[in-house]
């Protein structure tokens, strides 16, 4: 702590914590979290049962109303987001502005900020319970539309419209994947593991993209506007991109030659500002809990669907070697839930660059629970102190004497 405010002629101190690394930004009671003992709990319901007995649209109603939904809750809440996937036609229109090299991200939150004019009632920072709960179902309905849509953009396909008959996920993999001239079947084994990630992907307390959503918010930015923040700050290679990345590092091991103990020792050496992709994380220090789980479902997915994937062979000696190693045990740094989802994601068919993108449509419902409950708390405007580290006062010089 820094006294500047007596440095100022005032009372009271700053406490100065890059990285927030020691600081809580709020209270909130929506996911518990111990990084110590490897805990993760939405509403207090442990994530394991989640992941294996809930449903990606159950879960999203467990974070944003704070009980899980009983039958007829259930069926409205799914109806009401299976109503509003369809987006206004002329967001096409701005899909079709796009390069096709454009990444999906961008496309993404893009995409999502342009509902701040489709629907412009939505910056009302004074509207109702009612109306604010219809920008919600429209972000849970529509985010998968985009999200196709920001992949067909990619591949140069033309998009596909919902079909509202299916289910949350299996909606989403047939606007991804079917052609107009194939008949495309969702693959149920697909469509379930999917669900599963997006779970273990749901919320995750007061993370990078989620206190941007909050500190966006806190502006009484509107809903849409603080979730496509949220989606630009997942997408940096040290949050939501480090799955992309993974994938990327795991395949350029591959590529030359397999010596993970060659990429460990550059993961190590501090002249190198190589890091091991999907390792270490700000607040597990013993195991991520979701990548247990995660772990597991490789697995099972790549038997189910018969996929031989050498990067899994890769994947898991790099982790029995980074596990053995001191460098990275006395740092307590193991996988995070980015190690695996990538290869899971890689089994679906889902392109590398999408990854990130699928983090995304899983976190959804925890920055729009977190977004919900700032605002129902009434919390204050976002706005840290600095300590200032630059020149003192001094006199004006006019160009010609520089
Ligand atoms: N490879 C090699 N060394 C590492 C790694 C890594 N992946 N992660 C941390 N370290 C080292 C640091 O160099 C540092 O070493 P030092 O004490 O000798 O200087 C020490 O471990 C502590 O690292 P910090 O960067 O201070 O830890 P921080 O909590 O700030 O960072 C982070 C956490 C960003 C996740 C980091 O571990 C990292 O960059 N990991 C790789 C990227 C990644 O997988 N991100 C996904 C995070 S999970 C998510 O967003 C879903």
């Amino acid at each position: 702590a820094v006294n500047i405010a007596k440095l100022r002629g005032e009372s009271g101190l700053i406490t100065i914590d890059p990285g927030y690394k020691n600081t809580g930004s709020t209270k909130s009671a929506i996911t518990f979290l111990d990084g110590e003992q490897g805990i993760l709990r939405y509403r207090g319901y442990r994530i394991e049962d989640l992941a294996e007995k809930s449903t990606f649209l159950e879960v999203a109603y467990l974070l944003i109303y704070g009980e899980l939904p009983n039958q007829s809750e259930y069926e409205k809440f799914s109806r009401e987001v299976t109503t509003h996937t369809l987006v206004h036609e002329d967001i096409k229109k701005i899909l079709d502005g796009f390069p096709s090299n454009a990444h999906p991200m961008g496309v993404l939150s893009s995409l999502i900020c342009s509902l701040t004019a489709f629907y412009p009632n939505s910056l009302d920072p004074n509207r109702s319970a009612e109306d604010v709960n219809l920008s919600i179902v429209r972000l849970l309905a529509k985010m998968p539309t985009f999200a196709a849509w920001a992949y067909k953009n990619e591949v140069g396909h033309p998009v596909n419209y919902p079909d509202n008959s299916l289910d949350y996920c299996s909606n989403f993999l047939k606007m991804m994947f079917a052609l107009p001239a194939e008949n495309y079947d969702v693959d149920p084994v697909v469509a379930k593991a999917l669900d599963q990630l997006l779970i273990l992907h749901a919320d995750h307390e007061q993370n990078c993209s989620t206190s941007t959503v909050r500190i966006v918010g806190s502006s009484h930015a509107s809903l849409y506007a603080s979730i496509s923040a949220g989606i630009n700050a997942l997408w940096g290679p040290l949050h939501g991109g480090a799955n992309q990345s993974v994938i990327e590092m795991l395949e350029a091991i591959k590529a030359d030659g397999g010596d993970t103990k060659k990429f460990l020792d550059k993961a190590k050496d501090k002249n190198d500002p190589f890091r091991l992709m999907g390792f270490g994380h700000r607040v597990y220090k013993n195991f991520d809990p979701r990548a247990k789980i995660i772990k597991k479902a490789a697995d099972d997915v790549l038997a189910k669907l018969g996929v031989n994937d050498p990067v899994l062979d890769i994947a898991k000696e790099l982790e029995e070697a980074a596990l053995n190693d001191p460098y990275f045990v006395e740092r307590k740094l193991y996988p995070n839930v980015d190690f695996y989802s990538g290869i899971i994601y890689r089994a679906l068919g889902i392109p590398t660059d999408m990854f990130t993108v699928m983090f995304a449509l899983g976190r959804l419902p925890g920055w729009i629970a977190q977004w919900k409950e700032m605002r129902e708390n009434n919390e204050p405007i976002g706005r840290p102190r600095q300590v200032y580290t630059g020149a003192n006062e001094r006199d004006y010089v006019s160009i010609n004497k520089r």
